[in-house]
């Protein structure tokens, strides 16, 4: 049996926090598909080919080490633009979504373009402050130097790069349940997120 559960939103909306948590609640598989434009985005900024970079990308591409970079967001994005990558890295995804035992998929359109059939569907959101504030204090810990405002720019740089591509862009499916996380807890976004998701089990 598969079980798709699919959950779509903008950066550091707390997308992979709640995915990571939803796939250990349900014991399914999680792919965090960010990562593939990640690694196609770093192979671009050490000057490969993106649509060549994304047809032949491998395992350890995704291992990487330098691929939760701010740079190699901002290169991921501008990837992800592209038709051709995307096409790429479809049949590695609906693949993935269709394993026995389960998965669960983050990023921008698996609702509405990779499995538009998912049993279950979230939207997660949240303020561009709110994610910026997050995403500052996350590259502070890890010692990189950067500042609020630098931040804040990036994320809005992105938000309207991902939902402004004419292929695949950012936009909840109709069917997606959409959560806002800006006022909750990590703790009350995951039950929040695992409660949609239970409803979405007892529907079928
Ligand atoms: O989720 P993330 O921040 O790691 O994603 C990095 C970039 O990759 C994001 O700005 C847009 C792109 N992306 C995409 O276009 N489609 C996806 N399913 C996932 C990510």
């Amino acid at each position: 049996m598969s079980f798709t559960i699919a959950i779509d939103g903008p950066a550091a909306a707390g997308k992979g926090t709640i995915s990571r948590a939803v796939a250990a609640h349900y014991g399914f598989a999680h792919l965090d598909t960010g990562l593939l434009y990640r690694a196609v985005g770093a192979r671009h900024l050490a000057g490969a080919d993106p649509v060549e970079a994304a047809r032949t990308l491998t395992a350890a591409d995704l291992e990487a080490g330098n691929l939760r970079t701010p740079d190699v967001a901002q290169a991921a994005s501008k990837v992800a633009a592209i038709p051709e990558v995307r096409a790429a890295l479809v049949d590695f995804q609906r693949a993935f979504a269709r394993r026995a035992g389960g998965a669960v998929l983050d990023g921008r359109d698996i609702g509405t373009v990779i499995c538009p059939e998912a049993e279950a569907k979230l939207f997660v959101i949240a303020s561009p402050e709110v994610r910026a504030e997050r995403r500052y204090r996350e590259l502070r810990e890890k010692g990189v130097e950067t500042d609020f405002a630098t931040v804040l720019e990036d994320v809005k740089e992105r938000d309207a790069r991902d939902m402004g591509r004419a292929d695949a862009p950012l936009r909840p499916a109709d069917d997606a349940v959409e959560l806002d996380t800006s006022h909750l807890s990590i703790d009350e976004a995951v039950a929040t997120a695992i409660a949609a998701v239970d409803q979405a089990m007892k529907e079928r």
